[in-house]
């Protein structure tokens, strides 16, 4: 495909991050009222992150469900307004343009969902939804040069060229989700926000649409922020990884670095959890089981958000002291006052039952808890098949 010129030649140098979030904040209003609309309070969907996703790379964000994974996203692309902070995209403010200056922004930004069928208007053929992106930006020229685009980009994304003329319900999962990405990519954006790209498709269809998504991005020198609940999709075509937890980002660190040696306790159960091919080790795998469900992102707890479940919890400083992500290592970042004593073996940590009777839940919420964090770490150290 060819290069669309865009504002990147006069944008930040190539080395700087394509993309910078700093200290990011998006609260949602809660209202009441029967007749006048009160805000009683506030969703911090995202409460206070910063991350940097350099040129032609990929930046893995996990995290349980509602913990602002998609809120981040969406705010990034300015669908939603920031509440505080900053998104730099390509050296600029994307906060300071408007109008057509953003209308040009957005075209080098584009999102794939994780339903596609949801996505894709039925209605339409698949001309006409992988042409309506260009003809929205006056982009592609008179019919014969939209039918060669079409042409090319079904080719991109490994559908036959009979493709065009059918509609979304004659497809596969798979093949849909294809059909989102041609969409997204038809515009030649320099950043891909994928959020749960896979997550709706099977396991063996999940890693020929992960390995679409590193072939286009090899061709077309994409950068990508991909969102997902799934260990495995991030570890395997992440360069970095984030973990958010309650709108906050508690650990990250290159993807190897945060596999090999999880600092963060909330990383740490997650990763236990993870099954090891190895049946003599999975044997002595000791899983860390964590107490409570996730508190709720309007009432956030105070100090370390983690302290209701945290089996490290300690007396002093955990529940009244905000801890800031620190470097451990090169590039790992971690928020938690006590990991280096964790890392070290210090301290030791409590059962679910010990930290649920602290905290006067049960064990049983905890269950819930746990569903959702197997879940999340499913499948994680069993690779995923390139076909
Ligand atoms: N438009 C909105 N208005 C009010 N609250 C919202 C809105 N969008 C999201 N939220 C809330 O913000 C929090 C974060 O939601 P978000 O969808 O970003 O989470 P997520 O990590 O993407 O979850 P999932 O994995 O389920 O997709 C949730 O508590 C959600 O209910
Ligand atoms: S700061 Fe305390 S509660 Fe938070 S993760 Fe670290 S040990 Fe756990
Ligand atoms: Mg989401």
């Amino acid at each position: 495909m060819s290069a669309v010129p865009t504002p990147a030649a006069e944008g930040a140098p190539r080395s700087a991050p394509l993309l910078r979030v700093s200290d990011l904040q998006v609260h949602f209003p809660i209202k009441r009222g029967l007749f006048f609309d009160r805000t009683v309070g506030h969703v911090r969907a995202v409460d206070g992150v910063s991350l940097a996703i350099d040129r032609g790379s990929t930046y893995g964000l996990v995290g349980e469900s509602g913990c602002g994974k998609s809120t981040l996203g969406r705010a990034v692309l300015r669908l939603v307004e920031p509440t505080a902070g900053r998104v730099d995209f390509d050296g600029t403010d994307v906060a300071s343009l408007s109008g057509e200056s953003l209308r040009k922004m957005r075209r080098r930004m584009q999102m794939v969902f994780q339903d596609p069928m949801g996505s894709l208007d039925p209605r339409q053929d698949v001309e006409s939804l992988l042409t309506e992106p260009l003809r929205a930006h006056g982009l592609g020229g008179g019919r014969k040069e939209l039918a060669d685009r079409v042409g090319q980009l079904l080719d991109a994304v490994g559908l036959p060229a009979a493709a065009r003329r059918r509609y979304p319900h004659e497809f596969s999962g798979g093949q849909r989700q294809r059909i989102g990405i041609a969409r997204a990519v038809a515009l030649e954006p320099d950043l891909l926000i994928a959020d749960e790209p896979v997550s709706a498709l099977d396991v063996s269809v999940q890693a020929q649409v992960l390995n679409l998504l590193e072939e286009l991005q090899e061709r077309l020198d994409l950068t990508y922020l991909v969102i997902a609940h799934d260990l495995a999709v991030v570890r395997h075509i992440s360069d970095v990884v984030g973990v958010m937890y309650l709108g906050s980002l508690v650990e990250q660190a290159p993807a190897d670095a945060l596999y090999d040696e999880p600092l963060h306790p909330y990383t740490r159960a997650l990763m236990s959890a993870v099954p090891v091919p190895d049946p003599v080790v999975e044997q002595r795998r000791e899983r860390i089981l964590l107490a409570g469900d996730l508190p709720s992102p309007a009432d956030p707890p105070s100090g370390c958000r983690f302290h209701t479940r945290c089996p490290w919890r300690q007396e002093t400083r955990c529940d009244d002291e905000v801890p800031v992500l620190r470097e451990l290592g090169a590039g790992h970042w971690v928020s938690c006052h006590w990991a280096e004593e964790i890392r070290d073996g210090v301290l030791a940590p409590k059962s679910a039952e010990e930290v649920a009777a602290t905290q006067g839940v049960s064990v049983r919420a905890g269950a819930g808890a746990l569903a959702e964090t197997d879940a999340l770490v499913q499948g994680v150290d069993q690779p995923i098949e390139r076909t």
